[in-house]
């Protein structure tokens, strides 16, 4: 699969892009268990023409972990200009430059942002073009939802729209925006879209893939010509070696035993602290425990210690302990 000139390979595996998870920490581990490329946090557009410091910092990328697309999102056709503009001009740019009308959280939809561009189909357009205008020679891509709700599944529509505005790829969660995240997915709309002939940017799948054998039916089952993987990477930045072993053999790898587990957790934390510093590393590392040890019997007291110690050392020292007694 290609976005434009930048070549993923057959199939690729994709990091979503997730609020809170997926910074430089996560994603370079993601990229280091094989994820084909990696999407930023969303980041306001508003924020970024403001230089607020909250949304500058999302702007950062490893060059370690390429390809990576850094997440737009706003209302307003010139904001989101600005940020494009603004975002061609880093001297670390990314390799793709995404549009995220598909978040369905109520203080995005509800300022028309995110999936709440359903219900103003000329301004995504509108936004879309202004994009790819303003982005210099980085490719635009689109992250999107069917529609509002399920009266309007529109995508159909839209993609076709989205293509002749410039974009190179799309991706597309299963889901309305009434949805949310409840419900299956229903990649059979995707199928529909990449099966429409007039559609030739590449479509990757979105929602609810959780193993190789879901990632193996999106593509051999639907057609699709990449997947994008969200809630199943949280605590387990893993299942992309598992996914595409998979993909190639039909066979699964070994789960991953204590050592793995925490010489992910050990990288995440000390990736986190040399990018945010000591504190807000700590801070924000506590989330993914829980994930990174799931199922591991009698564990506990030790997640609440590895959950509520203050300084990056005692942490490595318990998830040292962690190695050696579980
Ligand atoms: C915690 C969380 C944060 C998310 N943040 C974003 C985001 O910033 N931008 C975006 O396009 N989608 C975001 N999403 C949606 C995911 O990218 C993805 O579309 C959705 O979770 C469905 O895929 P999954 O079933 O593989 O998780 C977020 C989802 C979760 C669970």
């Amino acid at each position: 699969m290609k976005i434009k000139d930048l070549d993923l390979g057959e199939y690729p595996v994709i990091l979503a892009p997730m609020e809170d998870i997926t910074d430089p920490p996560f994603r370079t581990l993601c990229h280091q268990y094989g994820a084909d490329m990696s999407y930023s946090e969303f980041i306001s557009a508003d924020g970024l023409i403001r230089n607020a410091e909250k949304s500058l910092v999302k702007l950062d990328i490893e060059e370690n972990e390429r390809p990576v697309g850094i997440q737009i999102f706003g209302a307003n056709e010139q904001s989101m200009a600005q940020a494009a503009q603004m975002i061609a001009s880093l001297d670390r740019k990314p390799d793709v430059l995404d549009i995220n009308f598909g978040c369905p959280v109520g203080k995005v939809a509800g300022k028309g942002a995110g999936s709440g561009i359903f219900q103003d189909i000329p301004n995504m357009m509108r936004i879309t073009r202004a994009v790819v205008n303003n982005a210099g020679n980085i490719p635009v891509t689109v992250k999107t939802r069917l529609g509002w709700d399920e009266h309007s599944i529109v995508i159909a529509d839209i993609a076709e729209e989205l293509q002749d505005c410039g974009i190179q790829a799309l991706t597309i969660h299963g889901r309305t925006r009434c949805q949310m995240y409840k419900g299956e997915a229903h990649w059979e709309v995707i199928r529909d879209i990449k099966q429409n002939p007039r559609i030739v940017i590449p479509i990757v799948g979105n929602g609810d893939v959780r193993c190789g054998e879901d990632a193996m039916r999106m593509r051999d089952e639907y057609g699709l010509d990449g997947c994008m993987i969200g809630r199943a990477t949280v605590g387990s930045p893993w299942i992309f070696s598992d996914i595409k072993h998979f993909l190639r053999t039909k066979e699964h790898l070994p789960a991953p035993d204590i050592a793995e587990r925490v010489s992910a957790a050990r990288t995440h934390l000390a990736r986190a602290v040399a990018w945010k510093g000591e504190r807000l590393g700590v801070l924000e590392t506590r989330k993914h425990y829980a994930a990174y040890f799931k199922g591991v019997e009698n564990f506990k007291d030790t997640r609440i210690r590895l959950c509520t110690a203050d300084t990056s050392g005692e942490v490595f020292d318990i998830l040292t302990e962690v190695e050696n007694n579980f």
